[in-house]
Protein backbone atom coordinates (compact mmCIF):
# COMPACT_ATOMS: atom_id res chain seq x y z
CA UNK A 1 0.00 0.00 0.00
CA UNK A 2 1.23 3.49 -1.23
CA UNK A 3 0.62 6.20 1.15
CA UNK A 4 1.74 10.14 -0.40
CA UNK A 5 1.76 12.77 2.47
CA UNK A 6 1.90 16.56 1.39
CA UNK A 7 3.06 18.99 4.34
CA UNK A 8 5.50 22.25 4.72
CA UNK A 9 6.80 19.65 7.45
CA UNK A 10 8.29 16.96 5.61
CA UNK A 11 10.96 16.70 8.43
CA UNK A 12 8.09 16.00 11.15
CA UNK A 13 7.79 12.58 9.15
CA UNK A 14 11.17 10.80 9.30
CA UNK A 15 11.90 9.29 12.47
CA UNK A 16 8.20 8.49 13.92
CA UNK A 17 7.66 6.48 10.06
CA UNK A 18 11.21 5.18 10.45
CA UNK A 19 11.13 3.62 13.48
CA UNK A 20 9.21 0.05 14.99
CA UNK A 21 6.64 -1.58 13.20
CA UNK A 22 6.03 0.93 10.81
CA UNK A 23 9.63 0.73 9.64
CA UNK A 24 10.18 -2.52 9.18
CA UNK A 25 6.87 -2.36 6.97
CA UNK A 26 8.90 -0.03 4.99
CA UNK A 27 12.00 -1.96 4.80
CA UNK A 28 9.98 -5.11 3.67
CA UNK A 29 8.50 -3.33 1.14
CA UNK A 30 4.91 -3.59 2.68
CA UNK A 31 4.23 -0.16 3.13
CA UNK A 32 5.41 2.45 0.56
CA UNK A 33 5.74 6.39 2.47
CA UNK A 34 6.09 9.23 0.39
CA UNK A 35 6.69 12.37 1.40
CA UNK A 36 6.14 15.50 -0.58
CA UNK A 37 6.73 19.28 0.29
CA UNK A 38 4.45 21.08 -1.26
CA UNK A 39 6.41 24.39 -0.73
CA UNK A 40 8.35 22.46 -3.91
CA UNK A 41 4.88 23.41 -5.56
CA UNK A 42 4.71 26.57 -4.94
CA UNK A 43 5.07 29.17 -7.82
CA UNK A 44 6.06 32.40 -6.53
CA UNK A 45 9.92 33.47 -5.28
CA UNK A 46 8.83 33.17 -2.01
CA UNK A 47 7.45 29.96 -1.95
CA UNK A 48 4.51 30.73 -0.42
CA UNK A 49 2.04 28.20 0.85
CA UNK A 50 -0.30 30.31 2.81
CA UNK A 51 -1.99 33.93 2.67
CA UNK A 52 -4.45 35.99 4.47
CA UNK A 53 -8.44 35.18 4.39
CA UNK A 54 -10.79 36.83 2.03
CA UNK A 55 -13.11 38.38 4.59
CA UNK A 56 -10.54 39.08 7.36
CA UNK A 57 -9.68 37.59 10.41
CA UNK A 58 -6.70 36.01 12.37
CA UNK A 59 -4.27 33.46 10.97
CA UNK A 60 -3.38 32.82 7.35
CA UNK A 61 -4.88 30.37 5.42
CA UNK A 62 -3.26 27.42 2.94
CA UNK A 63 -3.13 28.58 -0.68
CA UNK A 64 -4.47 26.09 -3.32
CA UNK A 65 -2.52 26.33 -6.13
CA UNK A 66 0.55 24.59 -4.85
CA UNK A 67 -1.60 21.81 -2.97
CA UNK A 68 -3.45 20.91 -6.02
CA UNK A 69 -0.39 21.63 -8.12
CA UNK A 70 1.52 18.61 -5.95
CA UNK A 71 -1.57 16.37 -6.28
CA UNK A 72 -1.92 16.84 -9.83
CA UNK A 73 1.80 15.77 -9.91
CA UNK A 74 1.71 12.84 -7.92
CA UNK A 75 -1.89 11.52 -9.29
CA UNK A 76 -0.78 9.79 -12.31
CA UNK A 77 1.68 8.67 -10.32
CA UNK A 78 0.70 4.90 -9.51
CA UNK A 79 -2.71 3.05 -8.64
CA UNK A 80 -5.80 4.92 -7.70
CA UNK A 81 -5.98 7.05 -5.08
CA UNK A 82 -7.84 8.64 -2.36
CA UNK A 83 -7.53 12.04 -1.32
CA UNK A 84 -7.75 12.62 2.06
CA UNK A 85 -7.78 16.20 3.98
CA UNK A 86 -6.93 16.12 7.92
CA UNK A 87 -8.63 18.44 9.45
CA UNK A 88 -10.41 18.95 12.75
CA UNK A 89 -13.90 19.21 10.48
CA UNK A 90 -13.63 15.86 9.14
CA UNK A 91 -15.40 12.73 9.79
CA UNK A 92 -13.98 11.30 13.38
CA UNK A 93 -11.38 8.68 12.60
CA UNK A 94 -11.67 5.02 13.80
CA UNK A 95 -10.55 1.31 13.34
CA UNK A 96 -13.49 0.41 10.97
CA UNK A 97 -12.32 3.90 9.04
CA UNK A 98 -9.06 2.47 9.32
CA UNK A 99 -9.83 -0.90 8.12
CA UNK A 100 -12.19 0.64 4.78
CA UNK A 101 -8.69 2.92 4.14
CA UNK A 102 -6.49 -0.81 4.40
CA UNK A 103 -8.13 -2.02 1.36
CA UNK A 104 -7.33 0.86 -0.65
CA UNK A 105 -4.35 0.67 -2.83
CA UNK A 106 -2.89 4.20 -2.25
CA UNK A 107 -4.03 6.77 0.01
CA UNK A 108 -2.76 10.91 -0.57
CA UNK A 109 -3.02 12.64 2.65
CA UNK A 110 -2.99 16.25 2.79
CA UNK A 111 -1.69 17.66 6.47
CA UNK A 112 -3.25 21.33 6.92
CA UNK A 113 -1.72 24.14 8.47
CA UNK A 114 -2.56 27.65 10.20
CA UNK A 115 -6.02 28.40 10.45
CA UNK A 116 -6.85 25.90 7.55
CA UNK A 117 -7.05 24.92 3.95
CA UNK A 118 -8.77 27.48 1.23
CA UNK A 119 -12.35 25.24 0.97
CA UNK A 120 -12.22 24.79 -2.48
CA UNK A 121 -9.40 22.22 -2.04
CA UNK A 122 -11.37 20.50 0.03
CA UNK A 123 -14.55 20.53 -2.14
CA UNK A 124 -13.26 20.07 -5.74
CA UNK A 125 -9.80 17.98 -5.10
CA UNK A 126 -10.68 15.76 -2.24
CA UNK A 127 -12.26 12.57 -1.58
CA UNK A 128 -12.55 12.78 2.07
CA UNK A 129 -11.79 15.04 5.22
CA UNK A 130 -10.60 13.08 8.65
CA UNK A 131 -10.37 14.30 12.22
CA UNK A 132 -8.39 12.15 14.60
CA UNK A 133 -10.34 13.58 17.76
CA UNK A 134 -12.48 16.27 19.34
CA UNK A 135 -8.92 18.44 19.86
CA UNK A 136 -7.40 21.12 17.69
CA UNK A 137 -3.64 20.25 16.80
CA UNK A 138 -1.21 22.54 15.04
CA UNK A 139 -1.47 20.63 12.12
CA UNK A 140 -2.59 17.59 10.58
CA UNK A 141 0.99 16.13 10.10
CA UNK A 142 0.44 14.27 13.54
CA UNK A 143 -3.01 13.34 12.46
CA UNK A 144 -1.36 11.82 8.99
CA UNK A 145 0.74 9.46 11.25
CA UNK A 146 -1.41 8.19 13.34
CA UNK A 147 -3.67 7.20 10.30
CA UNK A 148 -0.27 5.43 8.26
CA UNK A 149 0.16 3.64 12.07
CA UNK A 150 -3.35 2.31 12.40
CA UNK A 151 -3.74 1.57 8.07
CA UNK A 152 -0.50 0.24 8.42
CA UNK A 153 -0.73 -2.17 10.98
CA UNK A 154 -3.85 -4.21 9.77
CA UNK A 155 -1.77 -4.93 6.12
CA UNK A 156 -1.29 -9.02 5.80
CA UNK A 157 2.14 -9.37 7.06
CA UNK A 158 3.08 -6.17 9.16
CA UNK A 159 2.32 -7.10 12.05
CA UNK A 160 3.95 -11.04 11.69
CA UNK A 161 0.87 -12.67 14.20
CA UNK A 162 -1.77 -12.31 11.59
CA UNK A 163 -4.32 -12.80 14.66
CA UNK A 164 -3.35 -9.75 16.94
CA UNK A 165 -5.16 -7.15 15.00
CA UNK A 166 -8.07 -9.32 14.25
CA UNK A 167 -8.52 -9.91 18.17
CA UNK A 168 -7.97 -6.00 19.43
CA UNK A 169 -10.07 -3.26 20.77
CA UNK A 170 -12.23 -2.53 18.86
CA UNK A 171 -12.47 -5.50 16.16
CA UNK A 172 -15.68 -6.02 18.16
CA UNK A 173 -16.56 -2.47 20.53
CA UNK A 174 -15.15 -3.69 24.00
CA UNK A 175 -12.20 -2.72 25.84
CA UNK A 176 -8.80 -5.33 26.29
CA UNK A 177 -8.81 -6.78 29.52
CA UNK A 178 -5.47 -6.20 31.75
CA UNK A 179 -2.30 -7.71 30.72
CA UNK A 180 0.17 -9.08 33.43
CA UNK A 181 4.29 -9.94 33.00
CA UNK A 182 6.63 -11.31 35.40
CA UNK A 183 7.83 -10.48 38.26
CA UNK A 184 4.61 -12.36 39.77
CA UNK A 185 5.25 -9.80 42.78
CA UNK A 186 6.70 -6.12 41.86
CA UNK A 187 6.76 -4.20 44.83
CA UNK A 188 4.28 -6.19 47.11
CA UNK A 189 2.30 -5.64 44.12
CA UNK A 190 0.72 -9.33 42.54
CA UNK A 191 -0.96 -10.42 39.87
CA UNK A 192 -4.83 -11.96 39.69
CA UNK A 193 -4.58 -15.67 41.04
CA UNK A 194 -6.45 -16.82 38.19
CA UNK A 195 -3.83 -16.40 35.39
CA UNK A 196 -1.48 -18.42 37.21
CA UNK A 197 -3.78 -21.38 37.54
CA UNK A 198 -3.54 -22.78 34.15
CA UNK A 199 -6.84 -23.46 33.49
CA UNK A 200 -7.53 -21.73 29.94
CA UNK A 201 -11.33 -21.55 30.07
CA UNK A 202 -10.86 -20.33 33.82
CA UNK A 203 -8.77 -17.42 31.94
CA UNK A 204 -10.78 -16.74 28.95
CA UNK A 205 -13.94 -16.46 31.14
CA UNK A 206 -11.66 -13.95 33.61
CA UNK A 207 -10.32 -11.93 30.76
CA UNK A 208 -13.81 -11.48 29.57
CA UNK A 209 -14.96 -10.70 32.47
CA UNK A 210 -12.67 -8.06 32.82
CA UNK A 211 -12.77 -6.31 29.37
CA UNK A 212 -16.50 -6.32 29.37
CA UNK A 213 -16.18 -4.20 32.98
CA UNK A 214 -13.59 -2.25 31.95
CA UNK A 215 -15.99 -1.29 28.71
CA UNK A 216 -18.52 -0.53 30.92
CA UNK A 217 -17.13 1.50 33.18
CA UNK A 218 -14.84 3.48 30.78
CA UNK A 219 -16.69 3.91 27.76
CA UNK A 220 -20.47 3.84 28.27
CA UNK A 221 -20.99 4.52 24.56
CA UNK A 222 -19.00 1.67 23.12
CA UNK A 223 -21.49 -0.62 26.17
CA UNK A 224 -24.28 0.59 24.88
CA UNK A 225 -23.66 -0.95 21.32
CA UNK A 226 -22.56 -4.62 22.70
CA UNK A 227 -25.78 -7.23 22.95
CA UNK A 228 -24.07 -9.82 25.71
CA UNK A 229 -24.60 -12.90 25.68
CA UNK A 230 -26.18 -15.03 29.30
CA UNK A 231 -22.26 -15.97 29.36
CA UNK A 232 -21.21 -12.33 29.19
CA UNK A 233 -23.75 -11.29 31.70
CA UNK A 234 -22.83 -13.82 34.33
CA UNK A 235 -19.09 -12.72 33.86
CA UNK A 236 -19.58 -9.41 34.10
CA UNK A 237 -21.33 -9.72 37.33
CA UNK A 238 -18.23 -11.63 38.77
CA UNK A 239 -15.95 -9.33 37.60
CA UNK A 240 -17.57 -6.09 39.69
CA UNK A 241 -18.12 -8.37 42.86
CA UNK A 242 -14.25 -8.79 42.32
CA UNK A 243 -13.88 -5.26 42.26
CA UNK A 244 -15.91 -4.40 44.97
CA UNK A 245 -14.14 -6.91 47.29
CA UNK A 246 -10.46 -5.08 46.32
CA UNK A 247 -11.85 -1.40 47.36
N1 LIG B 1 -5.52 19.23 12.20
C1 LIG B 1 -5.66 19.92 13.36
N2 LIG B 1 -6.33 19.22 14.27
C2 LIG B 1 -6.66 18.03 13.68
C3 LIG B 1 -7.37 16.88 14.10
N3 LIG B 1 -7.91 16.78 15.32
N4 LIG B 1 -7.51 15.86 13.22
C4 LIG B 1 -6.99 15.95 11.98
N5 LIG B 1 -6.31 17.00 11.52
C5 LIG B 1 -6.15 18.04 12.35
Amino acid sequence: MIFEILTIFPGMFSSPLEESIVGKARDRGLIDVRVHNIRDFAADRHQMTDDRPFGGGEGMVMKPEPIVKALRAIKDCGPPARSILLTPQGRLFNQEIARELSRLPRLILICGRYEGVDERVAEYFTEDQISIGDYVLTGGELAAMVMVDAVARLLPGVLGNEGSAVADSFSEPVLEHPQYTRPQDFEGMGVPAVLLCGSHASIRRWRRGQALLRTRMRRPDLFARLSPTAEDIVLLESARRELEERV
